[in-house]
């Protein structure tokens, strides 16, 4: 949905419903904090009048005065400010949690489109932008605006002659104010891009450190790195040369309006004479408006950086999450998957063509085909992380969008060959999820069939053990078998085995073949294996071949055939079985 700016503000507005409150109580507190800069011309022009014609009271009130002034001001900033953050930091959070929740729920192909960069800047940054900008133009409108108001009226009331002619200077003032408020906004884009670059620069480094050593990257990275903080240094300088000239000018322009008031209320005969103590508080409030003027003008900028900022918010918070129309429940499914005229695309391109099959429930069904041909692709259909462009598959003979999206998932258990685990302990990433009301002896057994429990032992805290980011400090065939223990404590019907012993070494392959061929058992299985010992025992194997099965069979069935299948077992599947036989032999 593209929203337009007023379609924007009216959504920001709804935002604020809840916390009306506190938006009134702030406006009132930064209404107050305005008085007092009239209030403050206004004492002055007493102090002087009453230092030329004393009045009895003069030596009481006066003081006072400056007092409860003082105090009017720190309260009603206080109030103000208190009351106005406190409403833009509840909706920061409010935006937050429904930004993550949206993320959470996105399809696939959305994750997909971006790279997760994009959605942790719209999380973490957009959405600040989106209050602070927003806050502080309304803070800006509220209090200076006020501030102008009162000063105006109080100069009018003064002398509304030389009111006008100090206003006929200020487009002066305000054209020298809007030029260098654009170039702020330039050089602060310019600004925002160098250090995106220089983090850019800086994190493609470190990941790539390995890269950069062992391919001499040394000096490119340096040299590309100093450019990026080159530019930086010279776009904080122009920002400061523009800062550091703008209120000199501004001042200058300022101060010749007020000598020019000067110049016309003393030259002899042009006007009618004013009470000094009036003259004075003339020039004073003339001398107060010009801050005040100043930000009201700048007010667009912030308000323009959080339109674009809620823009990109709202949109993501819009996305539709995936689509979960069904309605059946099933506890546990008996496991039959049937597969009929099955087409897919990922964009244009069909990925999957005319699919045809049935696996019984407890069958293993095995994927051959080369690198590209479309295994993974398939077996992603049937969590419904992608939905079909033509056909049908079914799960017990239900069309899969049937059943309603979590149930479904619930049936399905998946090791592939990227292992997610969390910066957690062990056992809750095995307990994941909806796993996390299994027991530690049931979390043990799994770390037992997974073939996992020998090297867990040895931790220094067991299942307790807490693993760093992204479990870096385990081997690839340790994370696989804790994979694989998720998959077992999940004890699903379905089992989707995506290449996950695809780069591993002989001997934590030959565990894991173990654990595999434990797990598979009692359950429909989809097994991907460019080199699998499994392929050879599957019920039915299918060969894939550019998005479509070109050959189906046993695995004596497909030698005989001498097609695509023996020329792929010739390839890769001898060295496989001797493994897998050595490991028979072995336990
Ligand atoms: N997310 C995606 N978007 C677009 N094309 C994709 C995506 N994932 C895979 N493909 C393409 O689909 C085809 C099949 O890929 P895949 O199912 O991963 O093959 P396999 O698992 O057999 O190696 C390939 O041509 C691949 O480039
Ligand atoms: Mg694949």
């Amino acid at each position: 949905m593209n929203l337009n700016a007023w379609q924007i503000y009216k959504r920001l507005l709804s935002y604020l419903k809840p916390y009306l409150g506190f938006f009134l109580l702030s406006i009132f507190g930064y209404i107050l904090y305005a008085l007092t800069q009239t209030a403050f011309a206004v004492l002055m022009e007493r102090i002087v009048a009453e230092m030329d014609a004393p009045s009895a009271s003069a030596y009481i009130y006066l003081p006072l005065a400056i007092i409860s002034i003082t105090v009017a001001r720190g309260v009603g900033g206080f109030i103000g400010t208190y009351c106005l953050d406190r409403v833009a930091f509840s909706i920061v959070n409010e935006l937050r949690g429904q930004i993550f929740s949206s993320i959470l729920q996105l399809p696939r192909q959305k994750y997909l489109q971006h790279d997760s960069g994009h959605y942790l800047a719209i999380l973490i940054y957009n959405v600040e932008q989106v209050t602070a900008a927003t806050t502080s133009a309304v803070r800006t409108l509220i209090r200076e605006g006020a501030t102008v108001i009162g000063l105006i009226g109080y100069l009018f009331y003064l002398n509304w002659q030389l009111s006008l002619l100090f206003f006929a200077a200020s487009p002066f003032i305000a054209l020298v104010i809007s030029y260098a408020s654009k170039r702020f906004r330039r050089l602060a884009k310019n600004m925002q891009n160098s250090v995106a670059d220089i983090t850019h620069r800086a994190t493609e480094s470190l990941q790539g450190n390995e890269v950069v050593k062992t391919y001499g990257g040394y000096d490119s990275e340096l040299l590309k790195f100093q450019q990026a903080s080159e530019d930086f240094k010279r776009q904080s300088l122009k920002m400061t040369v523009t800062a550091s000239l703008n209120s000199p000018i501004v001042q200058f322009l300022v101060s010749s309006a007020l000598a020019l008031l000067v110049f016309v209320a003393l030259y002899p005969g042009l006007m009618q004479p004013m009470a000094a103590s009036e003259f004075i508080a003339f020039l004073i409030t003339a001398g107060l408006i010009a801050k005040p003027l100043r930000a009201l003008t700048e007010i667009n900028g912030p308000l323009q950086r959080g339109i674009t900022a809620a823009k990109s918010v709202f949109e993501v918070i819009d996305f539709s999450g995936e689509k979960d129309t069904g309605s059946i429940d099933i506890s546990r499914a008996a496991g039959k998957l049937e597969f009929k005229n099955v087409n897919f695309s990922y964009a244009e391109e069909l990925v999957l063509k005319d699919i045809n099959f049935t696996v019984n429930a407890g069958e293993t069904v095995a994927l051959v085909g080369r690198s590209g041909s479309g295994k993974s692709t398939l077996a992603n259909l049937l969590p419904r992380f992608f939905d079909l462009s033509s056909g049908e598959i079914l799960l017990d003979e239900v069309p899969l969008q049937q059943y309603k999206l979590d149930s479904l998932r619930e049936q399905i258990g998946i090791v592939n060959q990227q292992v997610v685990l969390f910066a957690d302990s062990i056992k809750a990433n095995i307990a994941y999820g909806s796993l996390s009301a299994k027991s530690d002896a049931q979390v043990q057994q799994a770390l037992e069939i997974a073939n996992a429990s020998e090297f867990v032992e040895k931790l220094p805290q067991g299942i307790e053990t807490q693993l760093s980011e992204k479990g870096l400090m385990l081997s690839g065939g340790q994370r696989q078998r804790l994979a694989i223990a998720r998959a077992v404590l999940k004890d699903a019907p379905v089992l989707i085995l995506d290449e996950a012993t695809s780069a591993l070494d002989n001997h934590s392959e030959r565990y894991i073949q173990q654990a595999l061929e434990r797990v598979m058992q009692n359950r429909t299985t989809l097994v991907i294996a460019h080199r699998l010992s499994t392929v050879k025992n599957a019920d039915i194997i299918l060969v894939m071949d550019n998005g479509e099965i070109v050959e189906r069979g046993n695995h004596q069935q497909l030698l005989q055939q001498n097609g695509l299948y023996a020329q792929l077992y010739q390839q890769g599947f001898e060295e496989e079985s001797a493994v897998s036989e050595s490991c028979e032999t072995n336990s």
